[in-house]
């Protein structure tokens, strides 16, 4: 396994500002190759999916959210096709701020995992925690029905996807988990997706999220740690995004 870092811009950028950043995200790519040794992927809005992707060398697209049809009389939303057509891999599927600020449910983020799966995208399917359910001890639980709500129906292993934990509690807070507590979690999803699907889930890379930045990202990108990081805030400048994308691959080397 490389490691993978997710740079999720959310709702940040217009159309200039993305072309900017990937000019100096491909400048910096090209003196210093990340090369084979990591997956770095930019989750850019939709607006500027296409103008990112023209233009990107050095890493994979992904898109923030998709909606689970073809298409048909689904005002505002953006369908699998659309975003196969931009040469997009990955899709975030249950970022926290669509569970708790769009209000989106167990029940309808399985049907975009199934709707990406089937299309061959790699759906990155988030899980995490409130610092309320963290301080009741309920954390374990909360994991497992999440990961349960989106795959526990499934009969066989969906093929390539990705797993991030992001407890609730240190998105965009500036106070993330403990290396400790990311490892114990993801210890947990482990588990989890070995008893489901057995060795080929051993394959599935599980990466952390939250507040994670250049000078922290080593504690949590290393064997037995975690398989990566999904970054917000610390991604929208191509230079700190880089940083930390060196600093992830140089503490994975080290083990
Ligand atoms: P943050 O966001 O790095 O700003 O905490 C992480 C995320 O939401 O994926």
């Amino acid at each position: 396994m490389k490691p993978w870092l997710g740079a999720n811009w959310k709702m940040h950028k217009t159309v200039r500002e993305a072309r900017e950043y990937v000019a100096r995200w491909n400048s910096l790519v090209e003196e210093s190759p990340l090369g084979e040794e990591a997956e770095a992927v930019l989750f850019p809005p939709f607006t500027v999916l296409a103008a990112v992707g023209e233009a990107l060398v050095g890493a994979s697209l992904g898109a923030q959210n998709v909606y689970p049809e073809d298409g048909g009389a689904f005002t505002g939303e953006i369908s699998p096709p659309m975003l196969a057509e931009l040469g997009v891999r990955y899709v975030l599927v249950g970022h926290s701020e669509r569970r708790h600020i769009l209000g989106e449910e167990d029940a309808f983020l399985r049907r975009k995992f199934d709707a990406l799966v089937a299309r061959g995208f790699v759906p990155v399917l988030c899980v995490g925690e409130t610092a309320e359910e963290r301080r009741t001890g309920r954390t374990d639980e909360v994991l497992l029905r999440q990961l349960d709500g989106v795959l526990g129906e499934r009969e066989a292993f969906p093929g390539t996807f990705v797993v991030a934990y992001e407890p609730v509690w240190a998105i965009g807070t500036g106070i993330p988990a403990t290396p400790e507590d990311a490892a114990q979690a993801v210890a947990r999803i482990r588990a989890y997706l070995r008893e489901r699907f057995g060795a080929p889930a051993d394959g599935v890379p599980i990466v952390y999220g939250g507040s994670v930045d250049p000078d922290n990202v080593g504690g949590f990108v290393r064997p037995g740690v975690s398989d990566g990081a999904l970054v917000g805030s610390k991604s929208l400048e191509a230079d700190v995004f880089f940083r930390l994308a060196q600093n992830a691959l140089e503490a994975w080397r080290k083990g």
